[in-house]
């Protein structure tokens, strides 16, 4: 089993809470969702069609990013597709605070 790596995303403050964020690890676009002191990191293109989840629509309350495109929903905690269009679960990456910076864990490709 090979563990992932960690990539260092950005200071914590640098998050601002409910607001998902895009972030470019080489060719690997991922979003960040903050809410409050919990970071959750997940693969930015919608697996539905050809959208980025950052640019997106974020209800905390209902627990889920919404897909500006076509308005398929995802949990952002888990990456479940929970509405349709998108029938098909996003990756989620596991994350770590370290002196204040957001690391993914990203596994080795
Ligand atoms: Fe995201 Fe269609 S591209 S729901």
């Amino acid at each position: 089993m090979t563990s992932a790596t960690w990539i260092p995303l950005g200071a914590v403050a640098d998050f601002p809470s409910e607001a998902p964020q895009r972030r470019d690890v080489g060719d690997h676009r991922l979003c960040v969702v903050r809410v409050g002191d919990d970071f959750h990191v997940l693969d930015d293109l919608c697996t539905h069609g050809r959208s980025f989840l950052s640019e997106g629509f974020l209800d905390v309350e209902e627990g889920v990013l919404e897909c500006a495109l076509h308005g398929g929903l995802f949990d952002f905690r888990d990456g479940r597709a929970v509405g349709t269009p998108a029938c098909r679960d996003l990756a989620v990456h596991p994350t770590k605070i370290v002196e204040g910076v957001l690391h993914v864990g990203l596994d080795p490709v």
